[in-house]
């Protein structure tokens, strides 16, 4: 309530959040009835919006069958049955899914995984991770430390482990010479990373890193074509992992239920989150490739990993309704077609902005960059804290949208991620680009723009 003291840690100290009561498809409800059309998903988590009865349901049927059993002695009907929606086709060669609660803990598990594999292979030297620069793979010690965004990285420095170093990211707007073709450019991405193998020790690294398309931290930057084969070739001459984040792109938000279908090579490993359980539940899962299960099996015979809540038979419920709603009623065609829509209309509102220097995205996965001079790409000051008071002014005109600064190098930048849910209609584009359009304009007001 208005003016009690909150006893929830909040993200922010000054004020507390309003409280959401409800929701409807697109919208969220705050407490004092205000609707608020959810651009982002949150966090590119509500793919399917808010309270749809059928995972409702899910969910209600499961509680009332059981809700918890530790993974050390059952498995459950939801945890097969998702299992085998996932991975049963073994897309990829993956074919095997753990179940997790968080994008994070999925990261955990797939950095374990791949220094176990490494370890029963017989190859302990291998204990090296390659990430990229403007990256994030989670919060929690490992995640943050495979996660290349330097002001989440700054306070806990002294924590990280030094097995984890950074490359160039697969970022043209910010890092590709003007001079430069994009084959030149992919060329000498490709000659770093070599070259990082190299300083290594090739036969001393696990695994390669990374987001197929950029998310929170750089705002939907898809790669130069061919970047991510090439990776993979790198990959395996060296006999290194290749370990993609999907937790934000994947689970259809790029209109492919994997992101990496769309470049022309699949991971070793791969952690799903946001977009697996639609926020219905809190569940990631890392998927991995038979091979990989296949030689821990004939080792030591398990994953040396686990939490209380692996599997949780609620989550995975929810998770296996949300995947068979995406599927049955066509969702990942809509993504594509929705989504075509929003880059076209972002693009018409913002292409000529002078304050706007790139519309950027895949799918329902899409970004707007903001600078204070477009011809020379430079950001505002970050002082100006623009990107809050682009979300402030949006959420004021009735809008849910996903700002973040940091964008060139983890402390300049301000970019805007959307990330509407897979049902939005038409109209809810329309309205999504036109407040953001207002909250644009009214923010860089604020700052004399
Ligand atoms: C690409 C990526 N990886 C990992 C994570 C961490 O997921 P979680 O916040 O569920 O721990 C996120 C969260 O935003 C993410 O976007």
């Amino acid at each position: 309530m208005a003016g009690q003291k909150s006893r929830v840690l909040h993200r922010s100290l000054d004020i507390a959040p309003p409280k959401a009561v409800g929701g409807e498809g697109v919208w969220l409800i705050a407490e004092d009835g205000r609707r608020i059309l959810d651009g982002s998903g949150g966090a590119a988590v509500s793919c399917l919006g808010h309270q749809h009865p059928r995972v409702i349901e899910a969910i209600t049927r499961q509680a009332s069958k059981h809700t918890y059993a530790h993974t050390a002695f059952f498995s459950s009907e939801p945890a097969e049955a998702l299992a085998e929606n996932l991975v049963g086709h073994e897309p990829g060669g993956l074919g095997y899914a753990y179940f997790v609660s968080s994008g994070s803990e999925a990261i955990e598990a797939s950095i374990k995984l791949a220094r176990q594999y490494f370890i029963e292979r017989g190859e302990p030297r291998r204990a090296h991770f390659v990430a990229r620069r403007q990256s994030y793979h989670g919060n929690t010690l490992g995640a943050l430390a495979a996660g290349g965004n330097a002001w989440r990285r700054e306070p806990y420095a002294p924590l990280l482990s030094p097995a984890f170093s950074h490359v160039t990211p697969a970022f043209a707007y910010h890092e590709k010479h003007d001079h430069e073709s994009e084959v030149d450019f992919l060329a000498r991405l490709t000659a770093e990373l070599e070259a990082e193998f190299q300083r290594l020790g090739p036969d001393t690294v696990a695994a390669f890193i990374a987001e197929p398309v950029v998310g929170a931290t750089a705002g939907c930057v898809t790669a130069p074509e061919g970047y991510f084969r090439a990776v993979r070739d790198i990959c395996n001459r060296h006999g290194a992992l290749l370990i993609f984040d999907e937790v934000m792109c994947g689970m259809g938000r790029t209109g492919t239920l994997h992101a990496w279908e769309q470049e022309g090579t699949a991971p070793d490993i791969q952690a799903v989150a946001k977009g697996l359980g639609g926020g219905y539940q809190p569940i990631g899962a890392m998927l991995a490739s038979s091979q990989i299960i296949d030689t821990i099996r004939q080792g030591s015979g398990s994953f040396q990993h686990g939490h209380t809540y692996l599997a949780h038979p609620m989550a995975c419920a929810a998770a296996l309704e949300v995947q068979k709603i995406i599927s049955e009623e066509g969702l990942l065609d809509k993504v594509r077609e929705r989504g075509a829509q929003l880059e076209r209309r972002l693009t018409e509102r913002f292409g000529n902005h002078r304050h706007v220097g790139d519309v950027r995205g895949r799918g329902l996965f899409q970004a707007i960059e903001l600078v204070a001079d477009r011809a020379t790409r430079t950001p505002f000051d970050p002082a100006l804290k623009l990107n809050q008071r682009i979300r402030a002014a949006a959420f004021e005109g009735g809008l849910g949208c996903y700002p973040m600064g940091g964008t060139v190098d983890g402390r300049k930048g301000d970019h805007i991620l959307l990330a509407p849910p897979y049902i939005a209609t038409r109209d809810d584009i329309d309205m999504i680009v036109d407040r953001l359009g207002h909250a644009v304009d009214g923010a860089l007001k604020s700052i004399g723009h």
